[in-house]
């Protein structure tokens, strides 16, 4: 009877232990490392993941073949015979652009909306009989497929009398960015720059009240500038990042239209305290608007500059202008379909997605939630590799092993967790042994097309030789891109 009462205490203590144990087993699932700041807003991490979005240049220039307006054109010029901006949206859909921006208003001052403080805008054209509004026309034709929309205000004004006089002109354009921002719902970017006319070098543009203007009216906008606040400049209109490409940069170094900053804007700052992306404007014509003499630029220019704005931690924001029919041209649409294909068809393939995975260390070890498993799911923010904490040698690496036979690709894909901050600071890439590539920043996605072209690798290995923190890596991708030249193999 005895025996009988300790064995039934006994296994009531076991069952109580081991539910004690589970309880602590369950307590202990690793966290996610603090980060290191400074951070994206939430709206910066949705532009991000844009990647790609489209500029249009559209207005009086269309029609009279230039680039910068005079300001003194006759309104009735502006007149397309067929604008549709269905069409617009759906060659942007195509594309996969997720954000399209409008000139709602160039250097030359012509306003593409029906502004109560101008006459001149699309009042004073016979197009839909002085009754259209461009602006609005855009936004339902985005909305309509499911596409965000931006806008550019010029603060040059080559037509406003009261350019040149700082109160009044600051006035009007702030009366007019209300108009923009009041009346067309959610605009998620809105771009400016700092251009000044030479008849009035001294001009002031009230950047601040603007900025807080816009802030007030918006919640989720971005704002680009050179200096942000938001989203800011990368330096240049070629569509190229620099190397390396910090999101961080230092505002108070920053001035919206100053040329001493260039370099410093397209590479960032690993020290900067400010969150403040990189955007890589470039045209993909020529010319910023449409002219009939010009023509897009050819499939390998594209990738060229593909890989080296969004491959650099940057948003790629590619003008497509509308012609005088109001429609995008046929050769633009082929060429950003043939764009798009070619993204997919290189991107679509993770070769890396069936091969052996072995690490430096992962945080929690085996089954903690960081392992390498985490860089080939489909989230690339929230879901990554970690190194455990105890892995402060500086010795971080993954290694990706083909199975059976090697791996046959030439392009290399690295995406840090930017949600935890910008860390990484130098990297190495071995394959099969022997050193590719000494890179830089990685941030949201970097991308390398090997030089020399095609390779047949056994084993990948990347190491991170210097970071900001322990690095996160929330994605890693091999792949071939059959439009880049192959002739060379390492074996
Ligand atoms: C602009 O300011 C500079 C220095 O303050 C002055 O010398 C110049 O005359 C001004 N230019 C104009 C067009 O007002
Ligand atoms: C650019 O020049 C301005 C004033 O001349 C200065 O305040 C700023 O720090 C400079 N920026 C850089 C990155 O050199
Ligand atoms: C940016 O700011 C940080 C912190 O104040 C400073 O350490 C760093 O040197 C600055 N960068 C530049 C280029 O001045």
């Amino acid at each position: 009877m005895t025996s009988f009462i300790t064995r039934l205490w006994c296994s009531f203590y076991l069952i109580i232990t081991l539910f004690k144990f589970t309880i602590c087993w369950r307590e202990q699932v690793p966290t996610p490392p603090l980060p290191v700041l400074p951070l994206p807003t939430y709206s910066q991490l949705k532009w991000q993941q844009r990647e790609l979005i489209m500029f249009l240049h559209f207005g009086v220039n269309t029609f009279t073949d230039r680039e910068w307006g005079t300001g003194h054109e006759n309104p009735a010029i502006f007149n397309p015979s067929g604008l549709n901006t269905n069409q617009w949206a759906t060659v942007a859909a195509e594309a996969g652009v997720s954000l399209m921006i409008l000139t709602a208003k160039h250097h030359d001052g012509f306003c593409l909306w029906p502004s109560k403080y101008t006459e001149h805008s699309v009042i004073s054209s016979p197009w839909r009989n002085g009754k259209g509004d461009v602006v609005e026309e855009f936004v339902n034709a985005a909305k309509a497929h499911g596409i965000d929309v931006g806008l550019y205000l010029s603060p040059w004004d080559r037509h406003d009398h009261r350019y040149g006089h700082d109160l009044p002109y600051n006035e009007y354009y702030l009366a007019q960015l209300q108009e923009l921002l009041n009346k067309y719902g959610s605009v998620r970017e809105i771009w400016f720059d700092g251009a000044k006319g030479p008849n009035a070098p001294n001009m002031s543009y009230y950047f601040s009240d603007w900025f807080a203007m816009v802030n007030e009216l918006q919640s989720s906008i971005n704002i680009f500038s050179d200096a942000g606040p938001n989203v800011r400049w990368v330096g240049n209109e070629k569509g190229f990042a620099g190397e390396p490409c910090w999101s961080l940069i230092n505002r108070t170094s920053l001035a919206i239209g100053s040329s001493n900053i260039t370099k410093y804007l397209s590479t960032g700052d690993p020290r900067g305290t400010d969150w403040l992306p990189a955007e890589c404007d470039v045209s993909i014509r020529k010319g910023w608007f449409w002219h009939k003499s010009e023509s897009p630029r050819k499939l390998s220019e594209l990738l060229d500059i593909y890989y080296n704005s969004v491959g650099r931690n940057c948003v790629l924001l590619l003008n497509v202008p509308p012609n005088t029919a109001g429609l995008i041209s046929e050769d633009d649409a082929q060429s950003l379909r043939e764009f798009r294909a070619a993204i997919n068809t290189v991107f679509d393939q993770n070769l890396a997605q069936d091969c052996n995975f072995r690490v430096s260390s992962q945080r929690g070890g085996e089954g903690g939630g960081f392992g390498p498993e985490k860089m080939l799911d489909s989230d690339h923010l929230w879901s990554f590799w970690a190194p455990g904490d105890e892995d402060k040698e500086k010795n971080h690496w993954i290694e990706i092993g083909g199975k059976d036979g090697g791996l046959r690709f030439n392009v290399i894909r690295i995406q840090e967790a930017i949600g935890l901050g910008q860390r990484i600071k130098r990297h190495e890439i071995y394959v099969n042994g022997k050193l590719m590539i000494k890179g830089t920043t990685v941030g949201y996605k970097r991308l390398y097309r090997l030089e020399g072209g095609l390779v047949h690798g056994h084993v990948v290995r990347i190491r991170i030789t210097s970071s900001r923190g322990l690095p996160l890596i929330s994605s890693v991708g091999l792949h071939f891109d059959p439009f880049w030249h192959s002739e060379f193999t390492l074996n």
